[in-house]
């Protein structure tokens, strides 16, 4: 496909300003990947300018683990998309699992984020995926169908900026990765999904236990075009080789 190979790290809430420092330095020092990917990092918002500053210059892009619906106003703890752009930040995750389950995010509000993202000139990462339960009841599809409803509501123009990432919630850091055949399965369904949308070219990546070991597989799937790393994103060496 003509669709470029994007490898993005969540950090989730992990690291300081040495291990950060660290961990940036070792992905500027790394020679690029062979296979042309894009490498970006999502960060704990304290650290966004940490990011931005070491990676300025590189070809390294960052972004955050989330941002506000809101544009401005009386949201204590929320960070908006304007200030998120004052950075420089370049992308945000919107609807992660443990965004979902941990904090009780529905599949309006997630929305809500990526139209705020992208009104702020910021690509929303949208994340969507079923539980283990939901796979075993044969739902996988049904669910994702169901997350993406808003999304697809806000109109081929406003998704054709998007990214999509597909992350079955049962192989996020249980390092148990979907095949690449369970994960393509998927990843076809959402792609059917976008193109009936009008936004059937843009990128999905996949996320799950993914690393330098089955990445290769998983990037062989057609529309498998690229991943969401969470453990493997913390050490430098193990992150750029999925991207290698
Ligand atoms: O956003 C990343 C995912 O939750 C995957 O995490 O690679 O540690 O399984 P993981």
């Amino acid at each position: 496909n003509t669709r470029s190979r994007l490898v993005m790290g969540n950090w989730k809430m992990h690291g300081n300003l040495a291990q950060n420092a660290t961990l940036l330095a070792g992905l500027c020092a790394a020679p690029r990947s062979a296979s042309g990917a894009l490498l970006a990092v999502c960060v704990p918002f304290p650290y966004l300018a940490q990011a931005a500053e070491a990676l300025k210059g590189t070809t390294i892009s960052w972004g955050a683990q989330d941002i506000s619906a809101q544009a401005q106003g009386a949201f204590t703890g929320e960070v908006s998309g304007s200030m998120l752009s004052d950075f420089g930040c370049r992308w945000a995750l919107v609807g992660h699992s443990e965004r979902r389950s941990l904090h009780g995010e529905t599949d309006q509000l997630v929305a809500d984020k990526a139209q705020a993202a992208l009104a702020s000139g910021i690509t929303p990462v949208v994340c969507v995926g079923e539980s283990l339960a939901e796979r075993d009841a044969g739902q996988a599809v049904a669910v994702i169908t169901r997350q993406l409803a808003p999304i697809l509501a806000l109109g081929a123009d406003a998704v054709k900026k998007m990214v999509v990432a597909y992350e079955p919630v049962w192989a996020i850091g249980t390092g148990r990765t979907a095949s690449p055949e369970q994960a393509q399965e998927v990843h076809a369904a959402i792609r059917a999904a976008l193109a009936a949308a009008g936004a059937g070219n843009i990128q999905i990546l996949y996320g799950g236990s993914v690393k330098a070991s089955n990445a290769a597989s998983l990037f062989a799937m057609p529309d498998i075009d690229g991943a969401l790393v969470g453990g493997a994103s913390l050490v430098a060496e193990d992150f750029v080789a999925i991207a290698a």
